[in-house]
Formats: structure tokens, sequence, C-alpha cells
């Protein structure tokens, strides 16, 4: 080929000449082409990976979320992005359940601060349509130390798929000192039904009853979790309801009940406020009609995302739930069946409302009792969490205070 450029004049017209600058000129826009395409790959892709992450919804679809970049910092915090997308997973704030606060629209200045009298109007009348009630039974002579119970509803079953796996382990299958069993009611829905007879074969630790299953209800599925304790588990020590979003650490809970085993006995523990006033406004999701709540105020509640009593407490909150007319806010309820009983609540640090940052070990550590809206991956991150090189902290005693109902 040089031999023919140099070769004088005529090789600027040697057809040769021409069909080796044709392959040149073919081979460099190939190469240019494909470099093209290279990079336009390559900046697809990263905004892809910088831009969006793939999430597991609790209801088990994927979905593509949309990354806040200032709050993922990639190229200067490299270690720190797994906690930084865990951190984005959580999802929106669920406000805490039931939140007392001013009231509105309706003038109850003249109600009163007396609750009806009211005797055995308020039986707890309904059919277990799945009951295991050997739950409790067995073990070893050191007995049952709590019994947890978890509201829950029939599309659920990837989080309580989830509890079972990871913090309730602890139960080894209902066989050690931690029990527990979750609560539902009564589904028109054959197919539902049908699913969660197959998931109770499966795991035999399902409690349903046939008051229907709807938000409104809650207060029912409260009251069966204290009705079937004291029936079929009254020699626990100890009894927790809570939710089927929550994140239970059950070491830091067997040291509470232990150390304040005798103020649990005649209260209720978690995170409690005192007397507040009904929510009168129809708008909110708390409200509660003069008609429903004939009273000024409320003597406090403790929140219904999980609370611990004592056994001895639980059975009588039971016996006098039968003489208080129902309410459809659960946690509202029960603490009105603690006042009537002059009982208290118990404010225990630890019992968070809300989601706990799952950064710093702080699941793992003394402090935390509760997590709120823990979704079943995040759930599971958290408990593969290695936190063994976290130094271990201890929790001090005066970690929980009084709180006396009131209603004036
Ligand atoms: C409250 O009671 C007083 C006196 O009985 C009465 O004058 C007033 O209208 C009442 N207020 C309401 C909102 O019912
Ligand atoms: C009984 O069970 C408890 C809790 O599961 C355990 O700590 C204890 O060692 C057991 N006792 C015996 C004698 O196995
Ligand atoms: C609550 O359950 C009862 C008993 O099944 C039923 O009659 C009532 O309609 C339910 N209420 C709601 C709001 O679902
Ligand atoms: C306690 O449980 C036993 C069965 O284990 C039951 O016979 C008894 O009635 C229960 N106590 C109360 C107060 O319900």
């Amino acid at each position: 080929m040089r031999r023919s450029i140099s070769s004088g004049k005529d090789s600027l017209f040697d057809p040769a000449f021409y069909g080796v600058i044709k392959v040149r000129v073919f081979f460099l826009f190939l190469l240019l082409f494909s470099m093209f395409i290279t990079v336009r790959l390559y900046r697809a892709s990263k905004d892809i990976l910088s831009d969006t992450v793939q999430v597991s919804t609790e209801d088990g679809f994927l979905k593509l979320i949309k990354i806040d970049k200032s709050k993922v910092k990639y190229k200067t915090h490299k270690k720190n992005v797994h906690r930084d997308v865990m951190e984005f997973f959580v999802p929106p704030r669920v406000p805490p359940q039931q939140k007392v606060g001013p009231s509105d629209v309706e003038d109850d200045s003249n109600l009163s601060t007396e609750l009806p009298q009211c005797r055995s109007c308020f039986e707890h009348k309904f059919e277990y349509v799945i009951n295991n009630e050997n739950i409790c039974d067995g073990g070893n002579e050191s007995g049952v130390d709590i019994l947890i119970l978890i509201s829950t509803t029939f599309r659920n079953k990837l989080k309580r798929d989830a509890i079972r796996e990871t913090w309730l382990s602890v139960s080894q299958e209902n066989t050690q000192n931690i029990r527990y069993a979750f609560l539902l009611g009564f589904t028109p829905d054959l197919h539902l039904q049908q699913q969660l007879e197959l998931e109770n074969i499966e795991y035999r630790d399902i409690i349903q009853e046939d008051f229907i299953d709807s938000y409104r209800n809650l207060t029912h599925k409260t009251v069966m979790a204290f009705k079937w304790a004291t029936t079929f588990c009254n020699h626990s020590r100890f009894f927790m309801k809570t939710d089927d979003d929550m994140y239970v650490n059950t070491r830091n809970l067997l040291e509470i009940v232990a150390t304040h085993n005798s103020d649990l006995q005649t209260s209720v523990g978690g995170t409690c406020m005192g007397r507040g006033k009904p929510h009168r406004n129809q708008h909110s999701k708390y409200y509660a009609s003069v008609e429903s709540y004939p009273l000024q105020h409320y003597p406090g509640f403790c929140s219904g995302t999980g609370y611990i009593t004592s056994m001895n407490a639980a059975v009588q909150i039971y016996e006098m739930s039968k003489n208080i007319k129902f309410f459809h806010l659960e946690d509202v309820y029960i603490g009105l069946c603690v006042w009537k009983l002059g009982m208290r609540f118990l404010t225990i640090r630890g019992f968070s409302i809300e989601q706990v940052k799952p950064r710093d070990c702080h699941y793992k550590n003394s402090k935390m009792v509760t997590s709120h809206g823990v979704p079943p991956n995040l759930m599971r991150g958290i408990w593969k969490m290695d936190c063994t090189k976290h130094k271990v902290t201890h929790r001090s005693h005066d970690d929980a205070h009084i709180v006396v109902p009131s209603m004036t």
C-alpha cells in the first residue's frame, strides 16, 4: 500500500488505493459508532443506577423509586451508600395511631366527665373460626414469660412471614418462653379464608373470630386478644399487644418486664399519654362523634402500636371491658378500662411509635423496644445486620415514668 502512495501521481488513480481508503474509513466509522454507543449506554445506566432503586413494596410488588440525590452521597461517602439507600427505603411516616389534639367543630363543653354506668353491656360474644388453644402449653419448667398477640389482616401474609422469620423466630415455633399468635376477624371472601386456613396448617399461630375484620372493628380485635390471653394463656407472666408492621426487640422487652415487674402488675406500659380531648372534626382520622364518645376528655392511653402489661392486669382489663361500651379507637378503649380499674399508664423509653432509623445498629442496642411501620424487606435487613462489634450498653433503671389517667 505504502508503495502505491509513494510510487507517484499514477497511484492516485490506482483503484486498489481507493479500496484501501474505503476499508479504513469504514473501520474508523465503526470505531466511532461503537464508542458513541458505549458512552450512551454508560450514561443511561448511570442515570438509572443513581436516580432510582428497585424496592419491593409491602404487598410484594416491585417498584422503581427515585432517589433524592442530595441524600445519597455516592462520591464522597462510598461506604455510606448502603445506609443511605436503606434510609431511603423508609416509607412516609405513618402518624401515630391515635393522637389527641384540640377538638373543634362540635362544642362539647357541656359533656359529662363520668362514663355512663353499664353492666355487661359489651360482652365479647364472638365464636372462634380458627383457634390454637395450645399455643401456651408445654415448654420447660420456667414457663411462659411473654405472650405477644399481633393484630393483622388477610392480605398481610408477607408481613407475618417477615415477622416469623425475624424477631419472632426467638419463640422457636411457640415452644420457648415467648409465645405469640396473629389475630384476625371474619371475611366473606372464601378465597382469602382458604389461604388463611392453609397458612394456619403450616404455622398453627392464627386466632380468628367471627366479627367482621375492619378498621372500625379493631376494638373487637383487641378485646379478643385480652379474652384469648385470659382464657388460654393466663399462666404467662406478661402480655403484649402489637401490630404486624412493628419490629420488636424481644431481648430488651424481657429486660423491661424484669425491671418493671411490680409496676406492670397495676399498669400498662408503652408510649402513653395522659388526659386528652377527642377529635371532633369529621375529617380527622381519629374522629369521635359525641354520640360514640359523650365525654369531654379521654383519660389517657398507651399507643396501640405496642404495649406490655402483666397477665394479672390483662385479666382484669378483660373483665372490666364487659362493662365499658364499645368505642372504635382501640387504644383509647383500653385506656378507659385502665382508668376505670384505677390502674396507671407507664411510659417506658424505647417504645417508638414511629420508625426507628435502621442505622448505627439502633435496632439491636439496649434502648429500642419497638419500631413502627417496618416493611418486610427492611425487617429482614435489620435482622441480618451484624452488630457484634457495637459496644453493648445497658438500660438504666429510671427509663420509665408513671402517667396517671384523669378525666378532669
Ligand atoms: C351548655 O349549657 C348551658 C346551661 O345549661 C346552656 O346555656 C348552653 O347553651 C349549653 N351549651 C351547649 C353547646 O349545649
Ligand atoms: C427454659 O427456657 C428458657 C427460655 O427459653 C431458657 O432460658 C432456660 O434455660 C430453659 N431451662 C431449661 C431447664 O431448659
Ligand atoms: C363489626 O363487626 C360486627 C360483627 O361482625 C359487624 O356487625 C359490624 O358491621 C362490623 N362493623 C364494621 C364497621 O365493620
Ligand atoms: C385461666 O386458665 C385456665 C385454663 O388454663 C382456665 O380454666 C381459667 O378459667 C382461666 N382463668 C380465668 C380468670 O379466666
